[in-house]
């Protein structure tokens, strides 16, 4: 099996629940689910599992990455520190579809104290079956990474 549906979930202590719910149901959809916890709520800083989870994203090792926090933003922030990691983190799925058409998203951020359940699958479900449309998008995600700012038309 190739790495294209695996995916690494993660979160602090403030999402155990809700990141359990959305491995049950990305798995039965046939992801490949990694899910390198934690299995307790005793408190842990999500800093560390924003970045676990970014590093097997951008090492290849997985195809995409989903890390949940209280609010989605700091576990967010954590995960954008690695190169080549593109995190957004939404409360909506316009905008889980845009950072995957236009911003050829690698992973989604998501806040258990913000938002319900439901709603956080149905972001899910939207950010995972949206393709990036490559395009005018291509050079301005380049240059998210760098690339030269010249290139963008
Ligand atoms: C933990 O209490 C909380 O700060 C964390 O889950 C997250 O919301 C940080 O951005």
């Amino acid at each position: 099996m190739t790495n294209a549906k695996r995916i690494v979930l993660s979160s602090d202590h403030g999402a155990v629940a809700l990141r359990q719910s959305v491995a049950a149901h990305i798995g039965a959809k046939g992801w490949d689910v990694v899910d390198i916890g934690p299995v307790t709520t005793e408190s842990t800083p999500y800093p560390k599992h924003g970045r676990e989870a970014a590093e097997m994203v951008a090492s290849g090792e997985c195809a995409m990455g989903i890390i949940l926090c209280g609010t989605g933003q700091g576990i967010m922030m954590s995960a954008n520190k690695v190169p080549g990691i593109r995190c957004g983190a939404c409360g909506d799925t316009f905008s889980a579809r845009m950072i995957r058409a236009h911003n050829d998203a690698n992973m989604l951020a998501l806040g258990a104290r913000v938002i319900g359940e439901a709603l956080a699958l149905d972001i899910v479900d939207a950010f995972l079956s949206t393709e990036f449309e490559g395009g005018r998008h291509a050079p301005r995600v380049a240059m998210i990474e760098g690339g030269d700012a010249q290139t963008h038309g």
